[in-house]
């Protein structure tokens, strides 16, 4: 039933059309801006782009409260628009993922207005109704200290409704048949529209029981089956990418045992202790974390990120970890968010040092999974914490040095643009950028090339070599009969390692460098032994044997 595996060995770029590129200058980035825009992203080499919500939304969480699922905002152009973007894309060989955000609407969306007027309503149970408070009322907000409840009362329905994010987003009754037919609907117009799946919003949530009743609310995994399902009947190769913040012990829930419910999870696991060992130069934990998240069906793929457009939520960590990563990474009240996260972007994060940004993409590139970036990150773009909770790192995209980075010709841009400071559109734009061999964008252009020319990292096995240093992480990856070796150093100083590749015969005992010329050779008791220098990385292909015959010839 699987036609195509291409998600396995993808680079998906992430990005909001609202604040990509603004055509027609009404300060609004658009459709049309994002298809100009195309050549850049095709350049650069991502394989699919990952559009946040675009749907009509009267934008009070940045498009995840939709009022009109079978439509473009108008402030970002047409459906006509849409397709001829999705058009655009194919033909430069990029798929498109758009976010499918069915755990809630807006409260401005038909179903709910029905709902609440009139009791009646086929609507009325599309969404969560209790007569009283329910006694849980205050538990179980997502945004603690923003969002003060998740029941609220509703004057015009004269009762209670449910809404496990802010109160403006009811709940949509995802247990009730009808909703459910209405969400295969929506994936099966899109589809149509020429996507290639969805990045599913608040997976553990669309799938929880709901209800006045419910004290711990229990997965209805099988849902993720029937939309599984429906997907590939309508597309053969189209994918559902999770968000699913969930413990390693329910992966395979999400994935099926025999692969059969969601293609992709982004592992948070991973992404929380990635952070912690960036923070504390000890890889222990992220490898206990890589282990506890490696079963998966062979089809299924996860997705591996560095920030998001969401604070990096630090809430899987222990609190010791997670004051280390505080003191590191964002130790101003202000720069936390929710009790749990930091809401920065990465390269302020790590204080703009190139070094540790590159360490960063290089992990995030080799680690078990398909790389995920955000829009900007290419160039190391900044934040702007002058702005409310996680639209400080939601700054539109710097293109050039031109008024507002050249992203608008408008003087009131949807937000505002970065200048002045180290990450100003001034002197952190693509323009710029481009025209510096050495710039954070042609190193993401080039390590992405490396990164689609080593499929062992998708298709493979992994295997974390033995070190005794905990400061350095080394991976192999082996796939048909292919072996790759891949280290970091997260210390800032250099380390003196020797590590055992592994492999049988004489297949570990020359490491080609896949970035430069600096290739290993083992020594005469079979191990190999180097220094890596601080934050260093290598990417190796072992079994170089012709390598060593031409240099004996020579
Ligand atoms: C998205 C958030 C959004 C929330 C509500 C999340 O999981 O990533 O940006 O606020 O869902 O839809």
């Amino acid at each position: 039933m699987i036609n195509d595996l291409w998600y396995k060995n993808a680079i998906i770029y992430c990005l909001h059309v609202g604040t990509y590129m603004d055509a027609n200058g009404d300060g609004v980035g658009d459709f049309q801006g994002l298809l100009r825009r195309l050549d850049y992203l095709h350049g650069l080499g991502v394989t699919a782009i990952w559009l946040m919500p675009f749907q009509t939304s009267p934008n009070r969480d940045d498009g995840y409260d939709v009022a009109d699922y079978y439509n473009v905002d108008p402030r970002y152009g047409t459906l006509g628009d849409f397709v001829e973007f999705t058009h655009g894309a194919r033909q430069r060989g990029i798929r498109v993922l758009i976010d499918l955000v069915v755990n809630h609407t807006s409260n401005e969306h038909a179903w709910f207005k029905e709902a609440r007027k009139d009791p009646q309503s086929k609507y009325r149970d599309w969404y969560i109704w209790s007569k009283k408070k329910p006694p849980n009322a205050n538990k179980g907000m997502v945004f603690p200290g923003v969002q003060k409840t998740t029941w609220t009362y509703d004057s015009v329905a004269k009762e209670y409704y449910f809404h496990r994010f802010y109160d403006f987003q009811p709940d949509l009754n995802t247990s009730n048949p009808l909703v459910q037919a209405e969400i295969l609907k929506i994936m099966g117009f899109w589809i149509q529209l020429g996507v290639s799946g969805f990045r599913m919003d608040a997976v553990p949530f669309v799938i929880g029981t709901k209800g006045a009743k419910v004290k711990t609310p229990h997965e209805q995994y099988d849902m993720l089956r029937t939309f599984r399902e429906f997907l590939q009947w309508r597309e053969g190769d189209a994918i559902i990418l999770a968000e699913a913040n969930v413990l390693p012990d329910t992966d395979m829930h999400y994935f099926g045992d025999d692969g059969e419910r969601m293609q992709m999870m982004f592992n948070f696991q991973v992404n929380q202790h990635l952070f912690y060992a960036l923070a504390s130069s000890d890889t222990r934990p992220l490898i206990k974390s890589l282990r506890a998240t490696k079963p998966r069906p062979a089809t299924a793929q996860w997705g591996l990120f560095l920030r998001n457009h969401d604070e990096l939520d630090l809430g899987r960590l222990t609190d010791k970890e997670r004051q280390v990563v505080f003191d590191a990474f964002g130790p101003d009240k202000d720069m936390q968010l929710y009790d749990r996260g930091i809401r920065r972007r990465l390269a302020p994060m790590l204080a703009g040092d190139r070094r540790r940004i590159e360490l960063a993409y290089s992990l995030m590139f080799t680690l078990p999974g398909t790389p995920v970036i955000r829009y900007g990150d290419e160039l190391g773009m900044g934040d702007d914490l002058k702005l409310p909770e996680r639209n400080c790192a939601r700054t539109p995209m710097q293109w050039s040095n031109e008024p507002h980075g050249g992203f608008t010709k408008s003087d009131k841009p949807i937000m505002p643009v970065i200048s002045h400071g180290p990450y100003g559109y001034e002197h952190t734009n693509a323009a710029i950028q481009r025209r510096h061999d050495e710039s954070m964008l042609n190193w993401t252009e080039r390590v992405i090339r490396m990164r689609k020319e080593v499929p062992e990292i998708g298709w493979g096995d992994f295997e974390i070599l033995r070190l005794r240093d905990p400061a350095i992480l080394a991976i192999r990856y082996d796939w048909r009969n292919n072996s790759v070796v891949i280290l970091h150093n997260l210390d800032a100083n250099a380390r003196e390692i020797t590590f055992d590749v592994g492999l049988e015969n004489e297949g570990g005992r020359v490491l080609i460098n896949l970035l430069s010329e600096d290739h290993s050779e083992a020594q005469s008791n079979g191990k190999h032994k180097l220094v890596i220098e601080g934050y260093g990385y290598r990417w190796y292909r072992a079994g170089g044997l012709d390598y060593l015959l031409r240099r004996s010839e020579a």
